[in-house]
């Protein structure tokens, strides 16, 4: 995929921007706080509903302002593209895909990218919550179906937690059809995200051995609501469970066990990457894992998504960066940053300051 131009009016800092953009290696450069992160974000935008900073659609819109519209022109199959995204201070958002308003649903899957930005560290070091996140998001681009599970899902899950928690007569009736709607729903979504993981793993598993010439080994260990080594996720597994701790989800008030404790072990050389790896080794486990994630994404699409780089480059050592420089060649990539470029030989730089673009 490549995405040619992006349009920017009232969107965070920047009131207007109109960027045309280069194949290759597209650069966004200046000082801190001046507006880099915001392009970065604005481009993942069309592909995720939901941004990878603040949760409110308020904050994206340019203070003082009442609405905030992004628009990109891009080509995918060799289709020329695009969408439009308006933000609206306390009203849903609108997305026009080449000039047809959509569902925000039916915007997952058009627009492809990757982002990799320094919180993804916390994928390594922080608990199952953002490990999950990543997932689902991951998985929606390429099976934007699977969002409607996931909602379907959450809302099941919020209604039998509500009996559990009121314990009403009338409603604890009708607890058994819940587990079994949950069961079945919940079944697919832990074998798509097993599914999913499994085949992220062998890309990864490349990447890492190739980033240590060989020394390091990554493997992805999913945790889902049996027992680890028991691969088995299925509805009646789900079911069996769920029978089980009814008894102490009654006293707890809530679901305590489920797709929505779903997890997985990010391992190096076998041992959890969390507790025993490096600093440098964690970064290497993410960045295969990102990196993975754009493999898969070609496999599905048949074309490498965009990259988004956001502030990662600085801090990466030498070995890495020469690594991840070499496998992006040939794919569009877009970095901020606030060192002036090095070793990219043609780049598109744009300079950001307060807002401002010149390019
Ligand atoms: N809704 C908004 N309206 C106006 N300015 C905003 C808004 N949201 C963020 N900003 C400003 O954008 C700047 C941060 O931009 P960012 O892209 O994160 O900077 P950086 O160049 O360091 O990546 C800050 O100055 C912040 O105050
Ligand atoms: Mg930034």
């Amino acid at each position: 995929m490549i995405c040619s131009s992006l349009q920017l009016h009232n969107f965070r800092n920047i009131e207007q921007a109109v960027f045309s953009f280069d194949e290759g290696v597209n650069i966004f450069l200046g000082k801190n706080a001046q507006g880099k992160t915001n392009i970065i974000e604005a481009l993942w935008l069309f592909s995720a509903n939901r941004s990878f900073r603040s949760a409110s659609e308020t904050d994206l819109i340019r203070i003082g302002q009442e609405s905030a519209l992004t628009r990109t022109e891009f080509y995918k199959n060799g289709r020329h593209q695009n969408e439009e995204i308006r933000f609206f201070s306390g009203k849903n958002r609108e997305i026009l895909k080449n000039g047809v308003k959509i569902k925000p649903s039916e915007a997952l899957g058009v627009f492809h990218c990757v982002l990799f930005f320094p919180e993804h560290l916390l994928l390594v070091k922080s608990g199952p919550e953002e490990r999950r996140k990543f997932l689902d998001i991951a998985i929606s681009q390429v099976k934007p179906q699977y969002d409607r599970l996931l909602k379907d899902y959450s809302s099941l899950l919020a209604r039998r937690n509500y009996i559990l928690k009121n314990q009403r007569r009338d409603l604890l009736e009708t607890l058994d059809l819940y587990d079994m709607r949950l069961a079945k729903i919940g079944s697919i979504l832990s074998v798509t995200r097993q599914t999913y993981l499994k085949r992220l793993e062998k890309h990864a598993a490349k990447i890492t051995e190739e980033i240590s010439s060989g020394k390091e080994t990554t493997d992805f260990e999913f945790r889902s609501f049996c027992e680890t080594g028991d691969s088995r996720f299925t509805e009646e597994q789900f079911l069996l469970k769920l029978e089980k701790n009814k008894e102490e989800d009654l006293r707890l008030g809530y679901t305590s066990m489920g797709s929505h404790r779903d997890d997985f072990c990010i391992k190096i050389n076998h041992l959890p990457a969390k507790s025993y790896g490096s600093q440098g080794q964690q970064r290497s486990c993410v960045m295969a894992l990102k990196l993975a994630e754009a493999e898969l994404l070609k496999e599905e699409t048949g074309e490498y998504p965009i990259m988004l780089f956001d502030d990662v480059f600085s801090e990466l050592d030498y070995t890495r960066k020469a690594y991840i420089t070499e496998k992006i060649k040939g794919k569009q990539v877009f970095i901020s940053t606030c060192e002036k470029g090095r070793g990219f030989r043609t780049a598109r730089v744009f300079r950001v300051e307060n807002g401002k673009i010149k390019g």
